[in-house]
């Protein structure tokens, strides 16, 4: 399985997501504003993925702090990542995980806490594959055999440390012997669906095929598709669901359809202080990202173009919320509540 981001003696290596499928390269990051124009650029991309990355780039920034302002250059470093995309609430759970550990060790000698935060990221890392695998299993029973399953995005090994939330989810099930093929939406504009899910499903094995956005209405009514699995950016205590921009029409499709619509995602993802959906901030991103296909224009010059990069799915189109705890199904205020209050699994 690919290695969507690694800590190394050269800084926080990463594989370049803007570059795949046609180019394998990676992109070695030496300090922590590098971290973050990774994550702003989209260079990784995915909730917890850049999570991981916000961590192992508080790490760098420690690493190379001066110890006569650490308190104040650590502020920096988190504000800087914390900075970089509004939605995905993995990215400051993950600042706040390091910002904890750092306040239990900033007594110690510098090199001490340089260490600490090092062993903590890596650890982010670990468990965060391991979350996946914890997912995939509790997923992979609700995965109609013999069918197809549609996702939208990519919220795999790419978008995570590896394994995967919603493709973690299909991993498990052809693990078990499940005999299932996937439709991935192409994901306009950036395409995640189309670059990203269709190279490593087919990396694996899995048979895969690429749809464009607005053909996912004509298979659900089909009969083909057994259910939608999608990730998730943020869920609210409600359970209304930020994820990619498209993910909303899906969802309503797939209850127009009869077809369950499930979302993976870990504990992490949870931000039980947010009432409902509608006080998730969305990313606004640049209009180029619209405007052009591979860099190519294709819309009029000076046309007003939106590109909201998430929406919100409510809470009354999701079957049920795959976390690595166990599946939440409605109501989700109690259940989301019990879940995040269980003891963790990894
Ligand atoms: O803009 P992106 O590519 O970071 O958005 C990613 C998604 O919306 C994913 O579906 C989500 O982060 C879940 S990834 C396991």
């Amino acid at each position: 399985m690919v290695e969507t981001i690694q800590w190394t003696e050269a800084g926080v290596v990463m594989i370049d997501q803007r570059a795949l499928p046609r180019q394998e390269i990676y992109v070695a990051c030496r300090d922590y504003r590098e971290v973050a124009e990774a994550i702003r650029a989209m260079v990784i991309r995915g909730a917890p993925a850049i999570g991981v990355a916000a961590a192992m780039g508080v790490a760098l920034g420690v690493a190379q702090a001066y110890s006569a302002r650490l308190d104040e250059e650590f502020e920096e470093i988190c504000s800087t990542l914390a900075g970089t995309r509004p939605t995905a609430v993995n990215l400051f759970w993950a600042i706040d995980r390091m910002r904890r550990v750092y306040r239990s060790v900033r007594e110690r000698p510098l090199e001490q806490i340089r260490a600490r935060l090092v062993e903590e990221a890596q650890l982010m890392k670990r468990e965060d594959v391991e979350v996946n695998r914890a997912m995939g299993r509790h997923g992979a029973t609700l995965v109609p055999d013999g069918k197809t399953v549609l996702t939208h995005c990519n919220a795999g090994a790419l978008a995570t440390a590896g394994y995967g939330t919603a493709l973690g989810v299909i991993r498990a099930a052809v693990e078990i012997g499940k005999k299932i093929d996937v439709f991935a939406d192409e994901t306009r504009p950036f395409l995640q669906g189309a670059r990203l899910t269709a190279w490593e499903l087919q990396q694996d094995g899995i048979p895969t095929t690429v749809i464009t956005d607005n053909m996912a209405g004509h298979f659900l009514r089909s009969g083909r598709i057994g259910c939608v699995i999608v990730g998730a950016d943020r869920i609210a205590a409600n359970g209304d669901v930020a994820n990619k921009i498209g993910t909303y029409g899906v969802a309503v499709l797939a209850k127009e359809s009869g077809v369950p619509f499930y979302v993976a995602a870990p504990v992490s993802t949870l931000d039980l202080s947010l009432a409902s959906g509608d006080q998730i901030p969305i990313e606004q991103r640049n209009p180029a990202e619209v405007t052009q296909l591979a860099g190519v224009p294709i819309t009029p010059d000076g046309v007003g173009v939106e590109n909201p990069a998430f929406d919100v799915t409510p809470h009354r189109y999701v079957a049920a919320i795959i976390t690595e705890r166990g599946v939440a199904i409605p109501p989700y205020t109690e259940s989301l509540r019990r879940l995040a209050q269980a003891r963790a699994a990894v």
